[in-house]
């Protein structure tokens, strides 16, 4: 049997450290940040010697920044609230007030660090989590390496960036470049939250733990794959940001391409960050960026308008808060991508995202060819449906296959059946963040669910060209899709041009029906 290399299930308290989240009073710290630590000191995964600094710009003392997570926590937390393991968290916090461009902050923040580390035997390791709007992503790691705290002789220094890297391929090759002179690669985790869920790290358990489906996973028998990450919501609160990105520098230049990478990478050589990450920059390298009369071709964009959506009429997008009247922002893409290598070659990768849709889903389909002789067509009920294999990401975590069968009876009718397995009948879970396993990781140093500079360059490469198309020529036909339908039409002639469907828009709970 070839060598045993195991994705292990973490099982040890994390490395004694520091915490220092810069926007400690923000959103992402509030809602996520502490309730993932608080699940992971319930796990038994937090070390004995943790502190957490906070940093914002208000200034507040040490007491009451705790007495704010204790009403986030009770407001946040995923998991019933222990008060014995809440008090070992909140004992644990400190804040330090400053500007990011302020090298002043940075040194308070060194005197502090010195003090906590004797107080909680944290030792030099520090993470650095840069939960700040992105404009600031630079400036900290310039100062912290000014400061010389990026450094230091004894124990690791972290930094953790959150999205999004970069807004086109220029600016995450300079931000990579500003970041490459402060810190070395291997002290940098660039977060994607998406790759912290169960179902996604379970991609690559599914193809590489499973003899079964490996030898088919090819040109040969897949005739094509179809990734799609619907919402139902719309903008919300969060028009002055979309209004700078839309849907594909939102959601597919990261969480879908690395979905796409996850399930058309080889096998690594081992799970050691690197080996697993080479195989994903690979897929991504391997999708030649698009020259502009591809990007005609082969990708759409929409924009939602007022529709009715779960029985209520709701506004489109140009009438949302803090949204322009006039926005060409798109809300909605599809594209159709090729991976151009031996194991990938005329296979196409259909992408789908949009808001306002009328479920809310993530999942990947793989599509098989049909057998070479359909000899029951006639007696097939339902079509002559191809096998697919279909993994659902959220919110029903589930693995299904569809294939024919025969119905009982005396007559040969052939009918689509689901072999499926759920993970809600795998055990129970408790509910999380998303960001354990990612806060996790980067506390023991392993960096394989984040991604490197190399990658992040990559996806931009992917996005780039046809960021540059949409921009140049403004769409005249927004809103083009009706809030609570699966989009604009050009996205079925987009894969109907090919012969193919979109293989689940019938499910609708609008009212409106699928066009
Ligand atoms: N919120 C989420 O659920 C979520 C999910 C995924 C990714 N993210 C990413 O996480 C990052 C943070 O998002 P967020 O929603 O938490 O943002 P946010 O609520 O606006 O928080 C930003 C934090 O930064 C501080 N801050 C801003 N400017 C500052 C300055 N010049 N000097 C010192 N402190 C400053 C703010 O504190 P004061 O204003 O009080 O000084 C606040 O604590 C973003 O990159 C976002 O893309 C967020």
């Amino acid at each position: 049997m070839a060598q045993n290399n195991v994705l292990a299930a973490p099982a040890r308290p994390a490395d004694p450290c520091t915490i220092v989240i810069f926007g400690g009073a923000g959103d992402l710290t509030r809602r996520k940040l502490l309730p993932a630590l608080y699940n992971l000191k319930a796990t038994g995964l937090l070390p004995k010697e943790l502190a957490v600094v906070g940093i914002a710009r208000a200034e507040m003392s040490h007491e009451q920044f705790r007495d704010m997570q204790v009403k986030d926590i009770a407001q946040f937390a995923t998991r019933p609230i222990e008060e014995p393991l809440w008090a070992d968290v909140r004992d644990a916090l400190y804040y330090e007030h400053g500007e990011f461009a302020d090298p002043a902050t940075y040194r308070r923040l060194s005197v502090l660090l010195g003090e906590i580390a004797g107080k909680h035997g944290t030792g030099g390791n520090v993470l650095f989590y840069l939960a700040t709007p992105p404009q600031f992503f630079a400036e900290i790691v310039t100062q912290l390496a000014a400061a010389g705290l990026a450094r230091q002789a004894r124990g690791w220094r972290r930094v953790i960036i959150e999205k999004p890297f970069g807004r086109d391929l220029d600016s995450a090759r300079l931000l990579n470049g500003q970041v490459a002179q402060a810190l070395e690669e291997r002290q940098v985790y660039r977060i994607d939250h998406y790759l912290g869920k169960e179902t996604v790290q379970n991609i690559m358990v599914f193809r590489f733990a499973n003899g079964l489906f490996e030898p088919i996973w090819n040109r040969r028998y897949i005739d094509h794959v179809q990734i799609e990450v619907a919402e139902t919501v719309g903008v919300e609160e969060r028009g002055g940001y979309y209004e700078t990105a839309g849907v594909l520098r939102d959601m597919i230049q990261n969480h879908m391409f690395q979905l796409l990478a996850l399930v058309a990478m080889e096998p690594p050589t081992s799970f050691e960050a690197d080996a697993v990450r080479d195989e994903k920059g690979k897929v991504l390298k391997a999708i030649r960026p698009m020259r502009p009369e591809d990007v005609l071709q082969r990708t759409v964009r929409g924009q939602y308008g007022e529709g009715i959506l779960g029985g209520h009429r709701v506004p489109g997008y140009r009438a949302e808060a803090k949204v322009s009247p006039t926005s060409m922002i798109e809300t909605y893409a599809a594209m159709k991508l090729q991976v151009e290598n031996w194991r990938w070659a005329g296979v196409p990768f259909y992408l789908r995202s949009g808001k306002r849709l009328p479920s809310r889903r993530t999942e990947i389909a793989i599509q098989f060819r049909q057998p070479p002789l359909l000899l029951f067509e006639a007696a097939a009920i339902d079509g002559i449906e191809p096998n697919r294999l279909v993994l659902h990401i959220q919110p029903d975590e589930s693995i299904e296959i569809q294939m024919k069968a025969k119905r009982p009876g005396p007559i040969v009718q052939l009918q689509t059946v689901k072999l499926d397995f759920s993970y809600k009948d795998f055990g129970e879970t408790a509910a999380a963040t998303g960001y354990e396993r990612l806060l996790y990781d980067c506390m023991i140093g392993d960096m394989t669910l984040f991604h490197r500079a190399d990658t992040v360059d990559a996806a931009w490469q992917i996005a780039t060209p046809i960021l540059d198309v949409w921009g140049s020529l403004k769409p005249r036909d927004f809103p083009n899709y009706a809030a609570g339908t699966w989009g604009p039409a050009s996205a079925d002639e987009l894969i109907g041009r090919d012969g193919r469907h979109w293989w689940n828009s019938g499910v609708d709970v609008s009212g409106n029906g699928p066009h």
